[in-house]
């Protein structure tokens, strides 16, 4: 096969039944970004001149929607209206594709597959099936070879007897394909096997004894090739993503304390010095600065960025909050749509009541002002540059402390309060 031009398909057309959720397996979340979403992301690497995703009637729609407002460009949707099979789930997005060139297949439910691995199968001539070694085959597709190593066929776990069950060579569920053999294949599949669907693993095998394809083999396999069929392979799949994640994070020279404890997502960005405590959860889409310190116990959700050495202590929760420099928070406290100036200190308790029952308001805290422990700022309010609060506070919505001033009590008033006005008499 030649370098033809490269066209991408992802399957996301079963029923999810094995999930369990009733919802589609495709957008579960996985380290902050939906299953899919990894797939797509994977598969972009290539550099495809089309993307087609294949959506089942169940969930399609939804799918569908989740698609338009993913941001990911390029990419169409075909409908397979029945989930007959992976086979057939090919031969309905065939049908967007041209007749020719060569198709990357990829599996909406292997998130942990990447671009660089994916592009061995690009490269090899001919086409190619991915493989893996792996401890536990329970569930896959088993490789069953001939003596000298060609390919003999793939059994689906359904159809294996216990002989070919402990084979631990099974099929990854990504393949490169020449177009026009795959029409021909996927046109002659039968449905006779155990689960009485058209599989695709049938079809990809005669393509690559027409074209002289090859096998890519990945050993160990485990970290790549998981498949989510349940929420334990989520939970699995999770668990590798993760440690990618945080990999990622310390070789650029983030301090993580305590890996095991250490939850970040996906897309989160984190400067070199800045060290993370245990237990901490951020959220995609946080951006913390260099040499800050973060937790224990601290929950940053989407939209909050901390500027180099602020600090963030245990159980404070902060979400679409922006911290200065050497900003701190360090006990206890919600921190909702504030903005906190350049060496604030944000005593411990403090509270942004940011929801009125109706919308959310802001909090902005001026640069080395001094939010006393136990503060409730009602939103919208402003406390100035350089004011104080007094422990146990209550600002309410509107009642900016001007800069400098000092404010206390419930409701809060100006501290020291204004001379009563005297009247001569
Ligand atoms: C499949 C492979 C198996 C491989 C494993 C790797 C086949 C027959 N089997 O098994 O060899 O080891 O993946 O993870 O291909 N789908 C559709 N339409 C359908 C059925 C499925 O689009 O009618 C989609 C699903 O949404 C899913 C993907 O295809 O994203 C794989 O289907 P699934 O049923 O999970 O296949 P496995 O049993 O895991
Ligand atoms: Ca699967």
């Amino acid at each position: 096969m030649t370098a033809s031009s490269l066209h991408v398909l992802v399957l996301a057309g079963g029923d999810s039944t094995r999930i369990r959720t009733g919802g589609p397996k495709a957008l579960l979340d996985l380290c902050g970004r939906p299953l899919l979403d990894h797939v797509l992301e994977a598969a972009e690497a290539l550099a495809p001149v089309s993307r087609v995703v294949v959506l089942g009637r169940t969930h399609g729609a939804q799918l569908g929607a989740w698609l338009q407002s993913a941001g990911r460009g390029g990419w169409s949707t075909v409908e397979q209206p029945q989930a007959r099979g992976t086979g057939d789930a090919v031969a309905r997005g065939l049908e967007a594709l041209p007749a020719t060139g060569r198709v990357l297949i990829v599996y909406g439910d292997t998130p942990l597959l990447t671009g660089e691995v994916l592009a061995h199968l690009v490269e090899a001539d001919g086409g190619a099936l991915l493989t893996a070694m792996v401890d536990e085959p329970e569930g896959y597709g088993r490789i069953l070879r001939e003596p000298d190593g060609t390919l003999r066929a793939i059994v689906e776990q359904a159809d294996c007897d216990a002989e070919t069950a402990a084979v631990r060579e099974v099929n990854a569920g990504a393949y490169c394909l020449d177009i026009a053999n795959l029409r021909t294949a996927c046109a002659e599949l039968a449905t006779d096997n155990a689960q009485g669907e058209l599989y695709l693993t049938d079809a990809a095998l005669q393509v690559l004894a027409a074209t002289g394809g090859a096998t890519v083999c990945l050993d160990p396999g485990e970290h790549h090739i998981q498949g989510v069929n349940t929420l334990l392979d989520l939970a699995a799949a999770a668990a590798v993503m993760r440690g990618r994640v945080l990999a990622a994070h310390m070789e650029a020279g983030v301090v993580v304390d305590d890996p095991e404890t250490a939850w970040i997502e996906c897309g989160v960005e984190i400067g070199p010095g800045t060290r993370i405590l245990p237990f901490c959860v951020l959220r995609r889409g946080v951006r913390i600065g260099r040499d800050c310190l973060v937790g224990p116990f601290a929950h940053l959700r989407a939209g909050t960025v901390l500027a180099d050495r602020a600090e963030i202590g245990n159980f404070v929760e902060a979400k679409n909050a922006q911290f200065g420099e050497g900003a701190k928070a360090k006990h206890l406290s919600y921190l909702g749509d504030a903005d906190v100036g350049a060496f604030a200190n944000v005593g411990c308790g403090t509270i942004t009541a940011n929801y009125d029952g109706k919308a959310k308001h802001r909090t902005v805290i001026g640069e080395r002002a001094f939010v006393g422990s136990g503060t409730i700022l009602v939103a919208p309010v402003r406390v100035g540059r350089g004011a104080t609060t007094g422990a146990g506070a209550l600002v309410t919505r509107n009642h900016d402390v001007p800069d400098g001033a000092t404010v206390v009590g419930v409701p809060a008033r100006p501290f020291p309060p204004d001379p009563p006005s005297r009247s001569e008499g």
